[in-house]
Parts: structure tokens; sequence; C-alpha cells
């Protein structure tokens, strides 16, 4: 079997390559080891930027997003017994988020590949890379596929990065000492907007899916287990972070998903080897408190698509060269951002009164200067395509 471009992974990196690849004619196949069921009730990401968002609708699978997606012009940051909107209207007009959750685009993006006849294939067992550096081909399962190019799109804990020779990949990472405890609820928000809010007892996000769906993450210990977290507790403990202004009520229901997501910050450097190409998970994780994981995901996809446009129809292989250097730039920013958003808004243990201290005086400086309010805005939006 013979394929242009083999990815790994139908999380929303790979199906949205092999999609935008589609639209210019490339060929591609897609190996998930998942079922479909399982990868499109998988419960992530929610925040889309507006470059997020344009691609999307670009390329024709934002019919639904634009009709059930909730855009957003503002988020609330509560802390100190008040709430401080940060209004992006006015901080970066015309930009804003929708929320929508990485499970729908995953839904939307499938179902487009399999109109199309696609060849996108699940519950495939042991995938692994061969021949990296002249003809690659990819084998699974007892079958062959020759490519001309691999896009690893296998996420954080797949086999494409770990199949780069020893020595080539310069790693950054950072774990935190917490993770994210995230549920689904059937309520609806008690909020229009995202509320951000930072307490003695922890950070806590109030986020929502639908006008009857709502979404939350607290903060937990790093060794934190779901067991030990009952409806009533995880319910208990919402209230004492988000009710803290006059006038806030939590509503609470019943509780569908829930999940623990550690904390931390990776980047394998070059982003490629040979004839692999990775992107999203694959190459770099952020905390997830700057919402940016799936929209670098999309937009390492886009570099990676006009360098494969380039390389298969034009024979330019200037842009594939460059790939990783041209990634790298956004995915850094991405990592700052991220960091600082999580350092602003977490209780760390370690912290002595004075640095909580030094976090409250950030966080009064971004919810009053136009400046510093500014910085969160644009990046929250994103800093375009
Ligand atoms: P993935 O979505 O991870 O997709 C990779 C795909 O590859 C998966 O379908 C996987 O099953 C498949 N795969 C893995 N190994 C193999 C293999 N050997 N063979 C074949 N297929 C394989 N970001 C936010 O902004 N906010 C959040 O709240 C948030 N929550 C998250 C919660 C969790 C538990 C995780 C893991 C991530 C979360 N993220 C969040 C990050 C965001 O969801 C990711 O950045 C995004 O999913 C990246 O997309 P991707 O396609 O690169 O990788
Ligand atoms: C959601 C996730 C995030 O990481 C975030 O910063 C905001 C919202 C969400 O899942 O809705």
């Amino acid at each position: 079997m013979r394929t242009q471009v083999g990815i790994i992974g139908a999380g929303p990196a790979g199906l949205l390559l092999s999609h935008l690849l589609h639209l210019r004619g490339i060929s591609s196949v897609v190996l998930e080891k998942r079922g479909r069921e399982y990868v499109e009730r998988r419960v992530r990401a929610g925040v889309l930027e507006q470059g997020t968002v344009d691609t999307l609708v670009e390329a024709g699978v934002g019919e639904r997003m634009l009709r059930e997606g909730l855009p957003h012009h503002g988020i609330e940051l509560r802390y100190g017994g008040a709430g401080h909107r940060i209004p992006f209207e006015k901080l970066v007009p015309g930009r804003a988020i929708t929320v929508y959750g990485q499970q729908e685009v995953v839904k939307d993006l499938i179902a487009a590949r399999l109109a199309a006849g696609g060849d996108v294939r699940f519950e495939v067992e042991d995938v692994a890379v061969h021949s990296l550096e002249s003809e690659p081909y990819l084998t699974f399962g007892g079958e062959r596929l020759d490519c001309d190019v691999i896009a690893g799109c296998d996420g954080f804990h797949g086999v494409s990065r770990p199949s780069i020779p020893e020595g080539v990949l310069s790693v950054f990472e950072r774990e935190y000492p917490f993770a994210w405890l995230g549920i689904l609820a059937r309520v609806a928000p008690s909020s229009e907007e995202l509320i951000y809010t930072r307490t003695e007892r922890g950070f806590a996000l109030h986020s929502m899916r639908s006008p009857t769906v709502s979404r939350f993450y607290l903060q937990v210990p790093a060794d934190a287990r779901l067991e030990d977290w009952p409806g009533e507790r995880i319910w208990a403990e919402l209230k004492a972070r988000l009710e803290t202004v006059p006038g806030f009520t939590l509503a609470t229901g019943e509780i569908t998903e829930r999940g623990i997501t550690p904390m931390r910050a990776f980047v394998a450097e070059p982003m490629q080897y040979g004839r692999l190409y990775l992107a999203g998970d694959a190459a770099h994780i952020v905390p997830p408190t700057g919402a940016k994981g799936l929209n670098l995901a999309v937009a390492d996809v886009r570099v990676l698509t006009d360098a494969l446009v380039a390389y298969f129809l034009d024979g330019s292989a200037e842009l594939l060269d460059g790939y990783s250097q041209a990634c790298l730039k956004r995915v850094w920013r991405a990592q700052h951002f991220s960091w600082w958003m999580t350092t602003l808004l977490h209780t760390f243990e370690e912290d002595d009164p004075y640095a909580r201290r030094l976090q409250l005086s950030y966080l009064d400086y971004v919810t009053s200067s136009e400046a510093a309010a500014t910085t969160l805005a644009e990046n929250y939006v994103g800093l375009g395509r």
C-alpha cells in the first residue's frame, strides 16, 4: 500500500492535516490506535482562537461550530473577593474566542474525511515507523504503508517522537506540582463568560460547552486520585473557590464526565527528523491554563500543510526543511503565556507569603492597567496566523 503522507494519530492535528491535504489533492492515510467512538468522546480542550476558527471555516468544516459554538468577547479573573473582566472587544477589537469542545471538532473532521472517501483507520495496532532518512514506511497490524513523508500527530505518548534516534532532539520540560481535575456537568453555566479564579485553596475554572452543559476544573495535588473526589466533594470545592464574590451562586448538576490531567510543559526541538514531521502534542505540551494546546496543534498543521503543498505540487523542499523553525517561535510564545497564566493563578505550596503578595500585585496590575490587560488579551485570543 502506498500514500503520499502517512499520518499517525486521529486527534485534531492528524485529522485536520489529512483534510487540508485532501483539499489540495494530496493523498494520506490516517492510522489511529483507538476506536472512533473513543476519540469522538474524549473530553479535552474547549477554547478555539480566532485563527483556529478561521482555519476550520475556510476548510469547510466550520458549519456546526459556527452554529453551536459560543463566541466569547471577554473572560473574568476572580480573586481577593472581586471579579475583573478582561474585555477583548476593547483591548483586541475584532478578535474573540469560540467555546466549542475539542471532541466536536474531532467529530466534524472525521465526518468530513469519511464523506470525502478519506482513509482513516481506527483500532490499528502496533504502528511503527521505519527508514526515516530515505524511503520511509509505516508498519501496523501486519501491513506495510509506503509513503513519501510521515506526519507524527500521535500526541505526547505516541510512537513517532521516540523513534527519532537518540541525540537528535533537545528536550525542554517542566512538571508542575499539581494537576487539574476536570468535570462536565449537566447544568446551565452560572456565568456567561469563563471565570479563572485564584484562591488560597487553589485555582478553579468555570467554563461551559452549551447553554445546558458546564465544564469545570479544579487545581488538585499532582497525586490526586479520582476515587477520592466524589461529586459532593467536587461541588463543595468548586463553590468554595468560585462563590467568592457577592451575589454569585454556583448551580450544580449531574456530573457526566470526570478526569485528572497532569500539568506539564514540554518542547522537543527540532520538530522534524529526515522524512518525519511532528505536529501538535507529539512535539510540545503546555499546561492548559492558557487554553493553547489545541490551537498550537492547528497552527502546526497549517504550517505543515503549506510546506507539503510546496513539496508535492511545486517540487520545493524549502518550506519543509524550515518547518520546525517556522513553528517554534509560536510554540515558545505559547509556552511562555501558559507558564505565565499558570503562575499567576495557581497556589504553589512552596510559595512563601512574599511570593503570594507578588502574585496578588501582578493580578492587580493585569486587572487595572490597560497595557498589562492587553498583554493577556492578545495572547489569549491568539497572536494571529
Ligand atoms: P491528541 O489529541 O493527543 O491526538 C493524538 C492521537 O494519536 C490520539 O487520538 C491517540 O489515540 C493517537 N495515538 C497515540 N499513540 C498512537 C499510536 N502509537 N498509534 C496510533 N495512534 C496513536 N488543552 C487545552 O487547551 N485545554 C484543556 O482543557 C485541555 N485538556 C486536556 C486534557 C487531557 C487529558 C489531555 C491529554 C490534553 C488536554 N489539552 C487541553 C491539550 C489538547 O487537548 C491537546 O493539545 C490536543 O489534543 C492536541 O491535539 P493532537 O492532535 O496533537 O494530539
Ligand atoms: C477550557 C480549558 C482550558 O484549558 C481553558 O484555559 C479554558 C477552557 C475548557 O475546557 O472549556
